[in-house]
């Protein structure tokens, strides 16, 4: 099954099973031989060989490169580090990199295709439920600093996209669960049907499973298509529940909530503000919040949590004009859009009620 989504330069495959048959697809997609996969040390063992094995049959000559997993690896040495590594195995201009992982594989290697002799073709197989739905499509590509995620990076769309939902099979629970906190961001921001799809969800069913996959790909590939680059503000609805959901993850230090996580807080209380400041009903909040509840995302703070470190944070991260931030508000489930009325009281309000 195939999706061109939107601003997807290449296809996006999304089924069971299909890494037996890689070597072909990527025969089909890309006309070149050498490439690198770039893996974590978690997921190369429980995939890398098949991948190796099925491009190997197809006539291709793959190299391994493994790095460490977690956040930790996603740095400009890190990225140095894999180029020099493809540079020592001879890969030139028109060799390509597969990224074997989740969002933090998918970013770096990404960002390594889109700077080894000035881009070559970035193969993208996800393997976190976040990456399927969210990481691996729109083309941003990166490494963060210490000063903060994502500081560096570049626009490079990836040339194919492989969902075997299969791998998500090993993936642990906390993780499996943190991508749904994406996925219900996307049915509030603009699909009603999916959020009711996801009231009545059953765990189970990988063709169910595959059909919600799919379907966040179109919510989002079509978000990212009007505005690619992330200029004219229509990307940015993207980041509902990202302003105070990134904040409570610098204010937990990456390390008390996985990304997902604190997005599901950020949620919250982006719905609070909503009631407050765009006529979402409070019914509607209710049903946000407990659906999040539903696939084990939490929605309160735990009380001992420093909300002074969360607002230190959301002024870190945004600038206030004239005691205004743009925000992203919902008047109801399945719309969304970006606010220049917020303040930071009403933010405080919101977090203090967390
Ligand atoms: N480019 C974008 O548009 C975008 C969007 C959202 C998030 N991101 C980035 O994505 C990253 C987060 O992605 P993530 O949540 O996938 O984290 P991750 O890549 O760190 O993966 C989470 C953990 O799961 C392990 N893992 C991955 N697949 C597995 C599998 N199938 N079985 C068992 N273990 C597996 C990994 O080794 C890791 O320990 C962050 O760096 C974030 O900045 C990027
Ligand atoms: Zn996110």
């Amino acid at each position: 099954m195939q999706i061109h989504g939107g601003a997807h330069r290449g296809p996006v495959l999304v089924a069971a099973n299909l890494f037996d048959q890689f070597g072909e697809y990527a025969r089909k997609y890309l006309p070149r031989r050498n490439c690198a996969i770039i893996s974590d040390s978690n997921v190369a063992p429980l995939f890398a060989d098949g991948i190796e094995e099925s491009l190997t049959a197809a006539g291709f000559r793959p190299i391994l490169i493994t790095i460490p997993p977690g956040e930790k690896s996603k740095t400009l040495k890190q990225a140095g580090a894999i180029c020099d590594q493809m540079i020592a195995a001879g890969l030139d201009r028109h060799s390509f990199i597969i990224g074997l992982g989740g969002g933090m594989i998918g970013d770096i290697s990404g960002f390594v295709a889109a700077i080894y002799h000035r881009g070559i073709p970035h193969v993208q197989i996800p393997t976190t439920l976040l990456a399927m739905v969210d990481s691996s499509i729109g083309g941003k590509t990166g490494v963060d600093t210490r000063a903060g995620k994502n500081l560096i990076g570049v626009f490079h769309q990836a040339a194919l996209v492989i969902d075997d939902v299969d791998v998500l099979k090993t993936l642990p629970r906390r993780e499996f669960n943190q991508g749904f906190a994406e996925i219900i961001k996307h049915a509030v921001i603009a699909d009603a049907k999916m959020f009711r799809i996801l009231q009545s969800w059953k765990a189970g069913g990988a063709p169910a499973l595959q059909r919600l996959i799919k379907r966040n790909i179109e919510i989002k590939s079509r978000i990212v298509a009007k505005d690619e680059r992330d200029r004219t503000g229509q990307r940015a609805l993207l980041n509902f529940g990202h302003t105070v959901g990134h904040a409570i993850e610098r204010a937990g230090n990456y390390r008390k909530f996985l990304h997902g996580e604190a997005v599901s807080l950020g949620i919250v209380a982006a719905c609070a503000i909503s009631v407050k400041t765009a006529g979402l009903r409070p019914d509607q909040r209710a049903a946000i919040v407990d659906l999040l509840g539903q696939f084990g995302l939490p929605t309160r703070l735990p009380s001992n949590f420093p909300r002074k470190k969360i607002l230190d944070a959301v002024n870190f991260d945004k600038k206030f004009e004239g005691g205004k931030i743009r925000f992203v508000v919902t008047p109801r489930i399945g719309a969304a859009y970006v606010a220049n009325t917020v303040t930071l009281d009403d933010i405080c309000e919101a977090v203090e009620a967390l």
